[in-house]
């Protein structure tokens, strides 16, 4: 007989709930909705694309499709590499022939809005590895938010390289605080009088959503790029590091998971569905950055499924969280939606197509009424679980209403610190503060045994809940990108692969409440778990 599954242990996390309230500019009360170029043309967007995508954004349904704020941006190279002589900005001329107070009204014509985009550096980014010397705005922010405002600009994305130096491209190590080039661009902007979104692109460099970037910035990116090209090893990197900050996004203020690769080569179309579906319901902004005149019918479905708008145009605002992972299996998120119900996101994590059987308990629910968002069907009563197909890398996505919730498991918390336990092989416990003492230096040879835990009366299979802190930040695609690896042995049984992301972007931010089913346990108080990495290190452990 298993043991009830809520019966178990615990590893303590803490979850950080804190809610951002925005920039207050009245602007981007929900995410904003648009069209880039970057994805599809990198930094050599010329006029007629411009022209010819604005048209289609138009043509194609996506400007009525009740986008709240539906833009045309412009993106690297549209700038020029020197300021006139009164040290104003220019453009490039090869690229906008016409120039762009033209473009500008040619797109408010349309009854777009028009986005800007420079750099908080000495230049900005480009194609050519740092070699274009197209203008960046640092330490002319006041001149440039009012020569943007002039030509009508109703957008700014603000980008980061050659910021530290005229020399130094791009830098995801700093060594000077970033955040001061946001601030003065945000109070330039707020100067014109001009209402103009303000989205600061810096990669997540410095963690932004943890500014009081919720008065300086209304969508801050979280992560290095997605692409050109883009990955599922990209979206699996970026979805790792938003699990820590989804509390921060709200109405004024969004966790930009970055532009859209739905359109593009790269990624399956199932994949491209589940990008999408989890970019709208973490409230990513949705910027379609594909070239829009050549536009396939089934990536079309994909950006124009009104459900999937719906979740990410919700006016409560609130961001999907992390709620369970079986780790290289399928990512479980959910959060709450204004009108009382709840979205849930099931992620095929294993690149195999084959059935999931969704346990409504990872969403602290025994039943719920479902329709299913991304086909529209209604699914009627589901209760305890739902099984069904799923694509390689492809998600379900529900809506949940008539919430009937679980009762709140319980656990026992063993310290990672505590008496009793044995560290071996260079583990070593870390004070983060007067409350919490770590173990880390776990891997790579380091052990951690928990000892005389409790196994009930009956043994078997229990539910962990584990707190750590995991700030091991990468912005490259690795095995486990943003993420570290346990391997978890109860009663030196079989060692079962347990992937953690991202707690936060330092070494005191707890992640709290990750759970695991681990089976072996002997009834009483005499079991061992054991966690070990031969590869690499783990999470530092606070308690389980
Ligand atoms: C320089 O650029 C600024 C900003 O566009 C403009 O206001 C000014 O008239 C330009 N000056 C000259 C001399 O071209
Ligand atoms: C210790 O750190 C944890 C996790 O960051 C935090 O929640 C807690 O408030 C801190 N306690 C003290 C006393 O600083």
């Amino acid at each position: 007989m298993r043991k009830s599954p809520w019966a178990g242990v615990s590893l303590v996390f803490f979850t950080f709930v804190q809610s951002s309230l925005g920039l207050n500019n009245g602007l981007a009360v929900t995410p904003q909705m648009g069209w880039n170029p970057y994805n599809a043309f990198s930094c050599t967007t010329g006029q007629s694309q411009y022209e010819s995508n604005a048209n289609a954004v138009v043509s194609l349904g996506l400007k009525a499709l009740g986008y709240d704020y539906v833009n045309l941006q412009v993106d690297c190279g549209w700038q020029g590499t020197a300021r006139n002589s009164s040290g104003g900005f220019t453009w490039n001329t090869e690229a906008i022939p016409d120039g762009i107070p033209a473009l500008v009204e040619f797109v408010h014509s349309l009854g777009l809005k028009f986005g800007f985009y420079s750099d908080g550096g000495f230049f900005a980014c480009d194609s050519v590895g740092g070699t274009g010397g197209f203008l960046g705005s640092l330490g002319f922010e006041i001149e440039d938010a009012a020569t943007f405002a002039s030509w009508g600009g109703d957008y700014l994305k603000y980008d980061n390289c050659f910021s530290v130096s005229s020399t130094d491209f791009v830098d995801f190590n700093p060594p000077i605080e970033i955040e001061p080039h946001y601030i003065a661009m945000s109070n330039a902007l707020a100067a014109t009088g001009r209402p103009i979104l303000f989205s600061a692109c810096e990669w997540g460099v410095q963690d932004p959503a943890r500014w009081p970037a919720s008065a300086i910035a209304n969508s801050w990116r979280i992560a290095n790029d997605i692409g050109p090209p883009p990955s599922w090893a990209n979206l699996f990197r970026i979805i790792n590091q938003l699990v820590p900050i989804t509390g921060f996004a709200g109405p004024g203020g969004w966790n930009d998971l970055d532009l859209l690769e739905v359109g593009n080569d790269g990624l399956t179309m199932a994949e491209q569905q589940t990008h999408f579906a989890f970019w709208a319901a973490a409230k990513s902004p949705l910027l379609i950055s594909t070239d829009l005149t050549t536009i396939s019918e089934e990536a079309l479905a994909i950006l124009t499924n009104k459900g999937v708008i719906a979740l990410n145009q919700d006016p409560l605002g609130r961001s999907i969280a992390f709620k369970r992972r079986y780790t290289n299996d399928h990512d479980v998120w959910a959060g709450p939606l204004a009108d009382g119900s709840m979205v849930a996101v099931v992620i095929e994590m294993d690149d195999v197509a084959r059935s999931i059987t969704f346990d409504l308990s990872d969403v602290g629910l025994t039943s719920a009424t479902a329709t299913n968002v991304i086909t529209g069907a209604k699914l009627g009563t589901l209760t305890n679980s739902y099984t069904s197909a799923f694509e390689a890398h492809g998600s379900l996505v529900l809506r949940l209403s008539n919430l009937v919730t679980a009762p709140e498991p319980t656990f026992t918390f063993y310290d990672a610190a505590g008496e009793g336990n044995i560290l071996a092989g260079g583990a070593s416990t870390r004070i983060v503060n007067d409350t919490i003492t770590v173990v880390g230096f776990v891997g790579d040879g380091g052990t951690l045994e928990f000892t005389d835990v409790n196994g009930g009366d009956s043994g078997g299979t229990l539910l962990l809940s584990l707190d750590y802190i995991n700030a091991d930040v990468t912005e490259s695609n690795t095995d486990c990108s943003n993420c570290r690896v346990a391997l978890m042995s109860v009663n030196n049984g079989p060692a079962v692969e347990v992937q953690m992301p991202l707690s936060g972007q330092s070494w005191d931010i707890l992640f709290s409440g990750y759970l695991v089913s681990l089976s072996g346990f002997k009834p009483g108080t005499t079991n061992t778990i054991l966690i070990s990495n031969p590869s690499g290190f783990t999470p530092d452990c606070y308690r389980h």
